[in-house]
Parts: structure tokens; sequence; C-alpha cells
């Protein structure tokens, strides 16, 4: 995406000193798509670096401590702006002041990022699964824009399952534009898969994806198999709920949780908090 023209250049003055450790970026754009859900992007350090998947943590420069919370980085390590995907909880102590920012703000960002869900803690398969619900599509939106996820496997099954069809918009943008990326794009050909339903408003696929892979809907959809832990892998992001559903399904048919240490068939992002 060029953003060039909607930079703002005008530097603001904060009220607190930026604590040690961290950016002070620039907000670059803000996305709205319901009254629980935004995406936005600030411009990226220079010296930052961070794998696809990884999150860091961020706060706002509003007071001496700042609050911080963990985030998923939902753009590809490639890209000159760091995207996130984000909830809007009422009278959250970050998101409640994060939902307003505008282009121009700044956003505080902890320099070093970490995470699970990164290609590195997977040992290579034929498939990757990336489930998630809500905003734990995040971690996958980067994975699906970086070509080293295109190296390791075949195939890519993004599921994304949401309260209501609104909710699905970022996902449904995100895909189409992965397909049509220029970089990104050739690889995606056959490959790229997305699975959605929704759990709370009628759409053409309903069910939580708990029992849209016990009842087989999921695989007869993509047309594969089962989950076999010979060439499946899996990775897991949203509510902790979910996380533990689906981690109690994927063991049960032997797939065993990797970590950046020990590599294996699937992996859960426990830090986040949708
Ligand atoms: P449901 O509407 O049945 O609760 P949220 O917005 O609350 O984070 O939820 C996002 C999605 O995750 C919703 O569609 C929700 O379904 C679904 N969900 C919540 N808990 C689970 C679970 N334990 N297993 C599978 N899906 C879940």
């Amino acid at each position: 995406m060029n953003t060039a023209m909607q930079k703002p250049e005008a530097v603001q003055t904060l009220d607190y000193p930026i604590p040690s450790g961290v950016y002070a970026e620039r907000v670059v754009s803000v996305k709205h798509y319901t009254d629980r859900l935004f995406s936005f992007r600030i411009t990226r350090p220079r010296s930052f670096r961070f794998r696809s998947g990884e999150f860091v943590m961020i706060g706002l420069p509003n007071a001496e401590k700042p609050v911080f919370r963990a985030y998923s980085i939902a753009s590809p390590n490639w890209d000159e702006e760091v995207e996130f995907f984000s909830i809007k909880v009422p009278d959250g102590p970050l998101t409640q002041h994060l939902q307003k920012i505008q282009p121009g703000d700044t956003v505080l960002m902890r320099q070093k990022s970490t995470g699970t869900l990164v290609n590195d803690a997977l040992t290579p398969g034929k498939r990757l699964y990336m489930i998630s619900t809500g905003t734990g599509i995040a971690p996958f939106a980067s994975l699906v824009r970086d070509p080293e996820t295109y190296d390791k496997f075949d195939q890519l099954i993004l599921t994304h399952t949401c309260r209501d069809k609104a909710e699905l918009k970022y996902g449904e943008e995100l895909i189409a534009a992965t397909r049509e990326d220029p970089l990104i794009g050739e690889l995606t050909g056959g490959r790229l898969h997305h699975f959605t339903s929704t759990t709370r408003e009628e759409s053409p696929r309903m069910g939580r994806i708990t029992a849209l892979i016990e009842n087989g809907e999921l695989f007869s959809a993509l047309g594969t198999a089962p989950f076999d832990p010979a060439q499946d892998r899996v990775m897991i992001c949203g509510s902790m709920s979910m996380l533990k559903d689906v981690k109690t399904l994927v063991e049960e048919v032997g797939l065993k949780e990797g970590s950046n240490a020990e590599p294996a068939d699937f992996v859960v992002e426990r830090a986040f908090v949708g």
C-alpha cells in the first residue's frame, strides 16, 4: 500500500518522556471495521526487526508509566510500516484510548518482539492451518504475506470465525489484497485458502471452528483429509477458550506442541489477549 501521501510530517510534542527501550512512532492510518474492531498502521523504525507472526508490547504516551499490552504484528516483516488489528474495549485501560488515535498521533512500541506463532516453531509439513477467532487473525495476516511461509508449506489455510459478518471484513480485505499483491500474489495461486464462519449472525457458513473441525465441514470444504501429524501443521490464535478447545482437538489426533526451542506440529499464542 502506498501511503506516502497520507503521512503527516508534524512532530507531536509529548507530555511525558519516552520510557527507555521504547520506540515512539507516528500513526499513519486508522480503519474502523465495527464498533468492536479497528486496524491501524504506524511508521516502522529502521532498527526494528521481527519475525512474521510475533507480538510486541504497545502503549500510548499518555502517562508517566504508560499501560502496555501485547499486540500481534499484522504486517509482514518486509513491510515498511507496522500494522495492528485491535479490539475496542469501552473501559479497557489501553483500548479505550487507543481506539481514538488519528493519523499523526504517537504510539509507543517496545523494541523487542517475541512469540510462538512463527515458522521456526514448526517442523516442515505440507499444509499449514492457521486457526483464528476475532482479532486472533492478526499474526496470520503477517504470515500469509511472508514468502517464507510459502517456502515452508505447499498449502496455507487461514480459518477465521467471528460473531458476525462485519467482523470478517478485515480478513476478507487482507486475503483479496494478498492475492493481488505484486510481491506475494503469484505465490498464493491455488495455495492460499480462506475459510470463514460466523456464530451469531446468519451467513453462508455458520458455527464455531471446533464444531466445523469435529463434523468434518472444514476438511470437506477444502477437499483435504482430517488433521494428519505426518503432513499437517497448526497455529492457533484467538479467545482463550477456543485456544484450549482446539489444542485438545489437535492433540487427540496426535499433533505435538512446538516452541522456538523445540519445533513440532502445532503452536498456540498464549500471550495474546483478544
Ligand atoms: P460464540 O459466538 O459462539 O461465542 P469473541 O468475539 O467473543 O472473542 O469470539 C470470537 C469467536 O470465537 C466467536 O465466533 C465465538 O463464538 C468463538 N468462540 C468463543 N469460544 C470458543 C471456543 N471455546 N471454541 C470455538 N470458538 C469459540
